[in-house]
């Protein structure tokens, strides 16, 4: 396996602290003339301006010119991917190198929607065959499930798929479930149901088992580890609640997805039902291996298939177009923009389609848990921003919540905008409704309104000018606020894989501009072993079960007292 961290170092070409090259300071300059730079300005400066800055794929239109930034700023954010390396780590990683160097393994999540011939993986490790053989697993398993061949032990079809998991092994799947929630009809008939279990509130195991039939219920137990204790417990309550009706014939009800196979089978799966991942898949990239089971059991192998292919396509794209063409690398490219020299502190994702409302969730964990790092190659805290805060709802649910304090509050927001020209029902009233919402916003957002225009509008409503005088200040809209806007043909699978894909390819070239591990997440770690503490020594029973409490700070002591004191 090559030296991914050794490889890594040497093609940052920089042999100095980021910010001192001289591409960063460039960019520090140029920010400095072009911050105030009113949107309305550069669009009336250059008539060509959507072109010039509109980008496309098969399916997607991407403009990116109600950004703030011109040709030179463009031509500035490529001279710094170029000189951060991004080309060599694109390379690196689909070669297979380690570049996840803190746990010395790849990150080939591309393998996974590989639909080439090619061979893929470290030198000599091709790790096609076994992706391929486990696809073909897949597809038999929930080709059985949706068909009925598959039948649980009474005999009956199996009308739900349960998925036990978190983090990754929930996110992408519970996204793309909803998302061709539509492809999953069968001709005749309802088709198979999928909940997801990941919460462990016990309220969050109730509700999913509420109402269901054991004898037609599947349960998928995804956990790339097998030792994340939620799932685990979830798990266990669940084969428990099964079995008061099923008996010893529970374990036809569970099937696994795991890299760790052995640890699946000794906690009681079928070894016929475990589907295997493998430690080259970090947890948030996985929704393209076994991880995905439950999806291909709601929409069908072959849709599942074409997510895939829509994934290839964007990774193909990404490997081969050029830097001023490539959009993940642009999106990534502005997103440092914002971050690193307009100091921005979060990323907005707006999907305007009811069925990609949990797209911002999965973003969220795809970029915060893969950039949220403050260390670097060099084991050195670093000196600029990394990742930001990414959140978001669906429009126009989100108009009626926070985008007030997108357009008029303190913060800079830049905001991707995600639509579609083909609704997914019947073309109907609403989708254009949807639709003039969604190109409104932005266009409010980069205008804003200035006091000219609101006296106008408002003498026009017949209010005097004594009236429109104290108004003036809070309805006008400065405006000059950013966004990216990705028109999409369809919420087709294919498309769906190729959106999946480029913002994971967004979120590693930034990583690899700002010189940190994009796919470890020891962050997390320290709570999960606080919380395994403070269970194992017993305090969340009545009087603390008599456990010596000293050693945790007062706060937390004085909280885990009250909570004892508060017990029924
Ligand atoms: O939240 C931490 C994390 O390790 C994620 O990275 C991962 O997706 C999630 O937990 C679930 O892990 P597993 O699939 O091993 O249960």
């Amino acid at each position: 396996m090559k030296q991914g961290k050794k490889a890594l170092r040497k093609m940052e070409q920089t042999g100095k602290p980021l910010q001192k090259t001289a591409e960063w300071i460039a960019l520090e300059n140029h920010y400095d003339k072009i911050r105030d730079i009113h949107l309305r300005d550069l669009f009336d400066k250059d008539p060509e301006r959507f072109s010039r800055f509109s980008r496309s794929f098969p399916g997607f239109l991407v403009d990116f010119s109600k950004n703030r930034l011109n040709n030179k700023t463009l031509s500035l954010l490529l001279d710094l991917a170029k000189r951060a390396g991004v080309e060599k780590a694109r390379d690196l990683m689909f070669q297979g190198a380690a570049i996840n160097w803190t746990e010395k393994r790849p990150a080939l999540h591309p393998a996974l929607r590989n639909r080439s011939d090619s061979p893929m993986g470290p030198k000599d490790q091709d790790v096609m065959p076994e992706v391929t053989a486990t696809l073909d697993r897949m597809k038999a398993f929930a080709e059985g499930v949706r068909t009925g061949k598959l039948k649980g032990s009474s005999g009956k079809r199996f009308r739900t798929v349960v998925n036990i998991g978190i983090g990754g092994s929930h996110l992408g799947p519970e996204m793309i479930t909803r998302a061709l929630h539509s492809y999953g009809q069968p001709k005749r008939g309802k088709g198979i149901a999928v909940r997801f279990l990941a919460n462990i509130d016990p309220t969050a195991f109730k509700e999913t088992v509420e109402e269901l039939n054991p004898q037609e219920t599947l349960f998928i137990v995804s956990s790339k580890s097998f030792t994340t204790t939620e799932t685990l417990t979830n798990a266990r309550s669940a084969w428990e609640w099964a079995e008061k009706s099923l008996g010893e014939k529970t374990g036809h009800h569970f099937a696994g997805v795991t890299a760790q196979v052995e640890r699946a089978r000794e906690w009681g799966i079928d070894p016929e039902r475990v589907f295997p991942l493998w430690e080259w898949v970090g947890g948030r990239y996985s929704w393209a291996s076994a991880i995905g089971l439950c999806v291909a059991c709601r929409i069908g192998f072959d849709h599942f298939e074409e997510l895939l292919q829509g994934a290839h396509e964007m990774d193909r794209h990404f490997q081969e177009a050029p830097l001023e063409e490539n959009i993940p690398v642009l999106m990534a490219m502005i997103g440092i923009w914002y971050r690193n020299f307009f100091n921005t502190q979060t990323q907005a994702i707006l999907p305007y389609s009811h069925a990609l409302g949990a797209f911002p969730a999965f973003v969220q964990q795809l970029d915060m848990e893969s950039n949220g790092k403050s260390i670097d190659l060099n084991g050195e805290r670093v000196r600029y921003q990394t990742g930001p805060v990414v959140w978001g709802e669906s429009g126009t649910l989100n108009q009626h919540s926070f985008f007030q304090l997108l357009h008029q509050g303190k913060f800079l927001v830049p905001a991707d905008f995600i639509g579609f020209v083909e609704p997914l029902e019947e073309a109907s009233e609403s989708h254009g409704e949807l639709m003039a919402h969604f190109f409104a916003q932005s266009q409010a957002l980069m205008l804003g309104r200035n006091p000219k225009e609101v006296k106008k509008d408002l003498l026009a409503r017949e209010m005097s000018p004594k009236e429109i005088a104290p108004l003036l200040p809070h309805r006008t809209f400065r405006g000059n606020r950013p966004s990216t806007t990705l028109l999409i043909d369809q919420l087709t699978p294919r498309n769906l894989g190729a959106l999946i894909a480029l913002y994971e390819m967004k979120v590693f070239v930034q990583g690899i501009i700002w010189r940190i591990n994009s796919f470890d997440q020891w962050g997390v770690e320290l709570g999960k072993q606080l919380a395994e503490k403070i269970l194992n020594e017993g305090s969340l029973v009545a009087n603390n079960g008599g456990a010596d409490l000293s050693h945790h700070d007062p706060s937390t002591r004085g909280l885990l007292q009250h909570f004892a004191q508060h017990l029924e």
